[in-house]
């Protein structure tokens, strides 16, 4: 039988480096919830800075696209970071790459290897999805602005519950060496945090290289799906403000939503 790992406030905390725990204002454990990013972008007032939540599980996880994450209880990490903002953001676009940015290195540090990202969210594990992101704003009354990035990595994802995802997925029980869930929460936190400092003066232009070294699909045949729309071409990288370049019939067009899959030889 395998040891459950329960989340501990007080070991994530201690596994933060200094400057990681200063900026962080109050981290929340919780058992189940419906969605750790609604329970910071819906819940309470909170003070000015960063805020975050990790649960055991939950019960209505949001994927992207309206999609549900799969959330069994204490197999993996589902972390959400607040950010209050004094007025509504410049850009978010480019967010959501700068973030799995932050959580593919935390993988490394972790010494995972054959981490990779795909545009705009997901973090892959040699190929297969092992986690997304999902970033959400809201207004609150006049208030101020709320922000929010969610972060979800399969760690060890029991058999029955990953039944139900519509893609080759990957946890890291798996593939690799199964990290402590506290030292995982603790390494995300620390890199998020950072990113999302960083972001703040360089927007995801900072960020662009070490998205490209990580860029799964890169000069590679894909389609990009968005709603009822299929559209065939060469991914060609990103560009200064995270949009996908998609090469069609010699000319490059700049992305904004949709998702892309790796188109297969005919
Ligand atoms: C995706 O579709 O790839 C994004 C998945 C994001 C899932 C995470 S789990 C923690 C946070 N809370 C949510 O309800 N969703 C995000």
């Amino acid at each position: 039988m395998r040891a459950v790992e329960h989340l501990d406030e007080q070991r994530i905390l201690d596994g933060l480096p200094v400057d990681a725990r200063a900026r962080l204002r109050s981290l929340a454990v919780l058992g189940e919830v419906d969605s750790t990013n609604r329970y910071l972008l819906e819940g309470k007032a909170f003070a000015a800075g960063m805020h975050a939540c990790v649960a055991e599980s939950q019960s209505a996880g949001r994927g992207r696209r309206g999609r549900q994450w799969v959330s069994p209880a204490g197999a993996n990490l589902y972390l959400s970071v607040l950010r209050i903002l004094d007025a509504a953001p410049r850009s978010v676009q480019g967010m959501s790459l700068v973030f799995g940015v932050a959580v593919a290195k935390a993988l490394e540090s972790l010494e995972v290897s054959g981490v990779t990202l795909k545009w705009p969210n997901d973090v892959l594990l040699d190929g297969d999805k092992l986690g997304g992101i999902l970033v959400e704003i809201a207004a609150v009354g006049a208030g101020p602005w709320r922000a929010v990035a969610g972060i979800g990595i399969n760690v060890h994802m029991p058999g029955d519950a990953g039944a139900g995802i519509d893609q080759p997925w990957a946890d890291l029980a798996s593939r690799v060496a199964r990290p402590g869930r506290n030292r995982l929460a603790s390494r995300v936190l620390a890199e998020v945090t950072a990113a999302w400092e960083r972001f703040a003066d360089t927007g995801f232009d900072g960020f662009r290289r070490d998205w490209d070294s990580r860029d799964a699909v890169r000069d590679r045949a894909v389609e990009l799906h968005d709603g009822s729309q299929v559209l065939e071409g060469t991914a060609r990288g990103v560009d200064a403000d995270g949009a996908l370049l998609l090469e069609v019939d010699g000319a490059h067009r700049r992305i904004l939503s949709g998702d892309i899959s790796l188109r297969l030889a005919r």
